[in-house]
């Protein structure tokens, strides 16, 4: 196959991000066309630079896990527009690779296991019970403001040790870093401010250590020939904030949505417990909120998918795409809530595949199931229809609702 190699010029297309009127949860139509066609093809991603967009299942696990393609400067937000090719800050984790990433990911897995984050699961029912009954003493309510939105980020705040009071300021200053409106000066205000608190805060835990996640980390890099630095700590403390409650919180009010959509889907959910978990797996696949896929960067040419990429040149994993491949996920733009989807790509693969997932199904199968079963006639307040495309967040890193009200 032969490739214009970049720049590619004017008539470079963007990456696919228009969502069709028919259904607002399918990605841009272009990607089935391109996944049988030109699996390997040109974009001008939202942050000028031109990049191969890699659409294919296989294709795209193939890139999350070949070790020349980095993730250094290549964190999803770097697909905003006014990107900037920047060193990573020293600690965040997600824009670092090989002996560098693996340092801060050991120190940081065992807080993520199966088994450790399974006993928070009485703590998430008590968050998720809390919200609804607070919900029950009227008789409507913004779904994503009262449910979706606490109950990842009370978890969070409450495993890092982070007073819950200052959660207004928080989720500010994170949609404005997560966003696509605000400028570079604004964004790198809010990451500041946020890294400036955590300082503060490890400042804290160092002088007096408490049962947290954060004091548990400046410990156990303390026990290592090179201890985490205030700073490494601060970003990876802003790092786990933002990335642990976003992208949960738009899958719940999602997930939401997609189950009231369809009575005979929303009762599968609810009277096959056992479904739980692969409903919440085929709800990720299917929604795939990571709307605008992951960004790599070719350190030596490599071939994908039968493209040659020289080194220097970007590429984009489509997410949304490879989640609906029909290769992998037979009817991929159905919801089927008894398929075996936890293959999907929504939580990354590779090195740096999500280290909260095991957290995250939690929090989705507790929140959903305790919201359906204690809200029973659960229903949004304008009716049958789908809220209006304003609603959605289609410019944002992370695909959500911006509020759902609802009544029952
Ligand atoms: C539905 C919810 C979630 C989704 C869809 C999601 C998605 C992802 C994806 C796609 C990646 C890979 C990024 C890349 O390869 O560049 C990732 C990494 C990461 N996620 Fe999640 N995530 C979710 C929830 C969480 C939660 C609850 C936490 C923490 C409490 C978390 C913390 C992280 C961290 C720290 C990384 C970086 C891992 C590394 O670089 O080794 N995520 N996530």
């Amino acid at each position: 196959m032969t490739n214009t190699r970049p720049p590619y010029g004017a008539d470079v297309p963007g990456l696919p991000v228009t969502r069709p009127d028919s259904c607002p949860f399918d990605p841009d139509e272009t990607y089935t066309r391109l996944r049988a066609d030109a699996p390997v093809s040109p974009v001008r991603c939202p942050a000028g630079m031109d990049a191969w967009l890699v659409s294919r299942y296989e294709d795209i696990r193939g890139v999350l896990t070949d070790p020349r393609l980095s993730s250094r400067g290549a964190g999803s937000m770097h697909m905003l527009p006014s990107y900037d090719m920047r060193d990573p800050l020293p600690g965040s984790m997600i824009q670092l690779d090989g002996a560098e990433h693996a340092r801060l990911r050991r120190l940081l897995i065992g807080e993520f296991t199966v088994r450790r984050v399974e006993v928070l699961r009485p703590r998430i029912q008590r968050i998720a019970d809390e919200c609804i009954d607070a919900m029950l003493t009227g008789s409507s309510a913004d779904l994503v403001r009262d449910f979706a939105l606490p109950i990842p980020s009370l978890v969070i705040f409450d495993m890092l040790g982070v007073p819950y009071g200052d959660h207004e300021a928080f989720q500010r200053d994170s949609e404005v870093v997560m966003g696509f409106d605000a400028d570079e000066a604004t964004r790198d205000a809010a990451s500041g401010r946020l890294e400036g608190y955590f300082a503060e805060l490890i400042g804290q835990r160092i002088a007096e250590p408490r049962d947290d996640l954060l004091s548990r980390l400046i410990a156990r890099g303390n026990a290592t020939v090179r201890p985490l630095t205030v700073g490494e700590l601060a970003t990876l403390g802003v790092l786990l904030l933002v990335a642990g409650h976003e992208t949960t919180a738009s899958m719940i009010a999602l997930s939401t949505l997609v189950l009231l959509d369809d009575p005979e889907r929303k009762a599968t959910f609810l009277t096959a417990p056992e479904l739980a978990g692969n409903a919440v797996d085929e709800l990720l696949r299917y929604l795939s909120v990571i709307q605008f896929g992951l960004l790599r960067y070719a350190t030596e040419d490599v071939t994908i998918g039968g493209t040659a990429i020289r080194a220097g040149e970007w590429l984009v994993a489509a997410i949304p795409s490879g989640n609906r491949d029909g290769s992998v996920f037979p009817a991929p733009d159905t919801v089927d809530l008894g398929r075996q989807a936890r293959t999907h790509l929504s939580f990354g693969f590779g090195a740096h595949q999500c280290i909260g997932q095991q957290l995250a199904r939690i929090e989705l199968q507790v929140a959903l199931t305790t919201l359906l079963r204690r809200i029973p006639g659960l229903r949004l307040r304008s009716g049958p229809a789908m809220p209006p495309p304003s609603e959605f967040k289609l410019n944002d890193i992370v695909f959500g609702l911006r509020s759902m009200p609802v009544v029952w």
